[in-house]
């Protein structure tokens, strides 16, 4: 069974022809969003297939609403687990927020009041989705440009209570605490030292674009960010075996040009595991 370890990359058919038939070093592991897979056949059953084929796959999904009153949809989760059990996923992924209401995805990852209302909701969710799904599921920090309603607590604050009353593990968006540092005006530093890394179970980077008033928008069409990579640098020295995954959902360049951004991103694993290594233990080499 294939693990993923490294650095990854999103499966997006933009390049996955390309992808699949160069195999290039730089990318070790795949995510998919099961959405693209789930109860769906023809060639997206026939990409997902031949990805399986040479990488190990991680999910990540975009449409659970963690946070919704609503219930979850048994269908689709039964069919999920199926998926989920296919590419032998170890986790499930998705974000701390709310996105559907009535029935109807907003295709948009909106923040949840940061109320103890909304930990109780979303915690309990979590809760039934690892019941039904039967792995842990791990939760992404989002990035947010307005909050709704009376904030009573920090984002952070809000994150980690709900990390506290759930077993769920985290899936840590450095950009998005970038980005969210940035807008709101904190330490993304400070913010990534609280965060438990025994529960952090993948890292994501991608690019932001910023707008002639100086707010960062977390688009993944930009190329990534110096500042964002030193985050990632000071994160993973306390987590340095985390599979790191870069996001890019649009504005797409070759193939050649994300490869080399990923190697930017195996330049930093490389710096934190030279360092992490005792003196004396470095491998020797003819
Ligand atoms: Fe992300």
């Amino acid at each position: 069974m294939r693990t993923a370890r490294g650095v990854g990359l999103g499966l997006r058919h933009e390049f996955a022809a390309e992808l699949l038939r160069e195999r290039p070093a730089e990318v070790e592991w795949l995510e998919v969003h099961p959405e693209n897979y789930v109860q769906r056949g023809g060639l997206f059953a026939k990409l997902l297939a031949d990805a399986s084929g040479s990488y190990a796959l991680l999910p990540h999904g975009l449409t659970l609403s963690l946070g919704s009153a609503e219930p979850f949809d048994a269908g689709y989760l039964r069919a999920l687990r199926r998926f989920l059990t296919e590419i032998r996923a170890p986790f499930y992924s998705d974000h701390l927020c709310w996105s559907a209401v009535d029935g109807r995805c907003l295709h948009d990852l909106l923040p949840l009041p940061f109320i103890r209302d909304s930990i109780v909701l979303a915690a309990s969710r979590i809760a039934q989705l690892q019941d039904a799904l039967g792995i842990p599921v791990a939760v992404e920090n989002i990035s947010y440009y307005a909050h709704p309603g009376l904030a009573r607590m920090s984002e952070l604050d809000f994150f980690l209570e709900v990390l506290e009353k759930t077993h769920a593990k985290v899936l840590l968006d450095v950009n998005n605490v970038y980005v969210n540092s940035r807008n709101h005006g904190f330490d993304a530093r400070a913010y990534l030292d609280r965060i438990p890394v025994d529960r952090v179970v993948q890292l994501h980077v991608a690019g932001h674009a910023t707008q002639p008033d100086g707010t960062l928008i977390d688009t993944h069409a930009e190329p990534l960010a110096q500042d964002v990579l030193q985050l990632l640098e000071h994160v993973l020295a306390r987590t340095p075996n985390t599979p790191i995954l870069l996001e890019r959902d649009g504005n797409y360049p070759s193939l050649a040009t994300l490869c080399g951004e990923l190697r930017e991103i195996h330049a930093v694993v490389d710096r934190v595991h030279a360092r992490s290594i005792p003196p004396g233990n470095e491998e020797v080499r003819a």
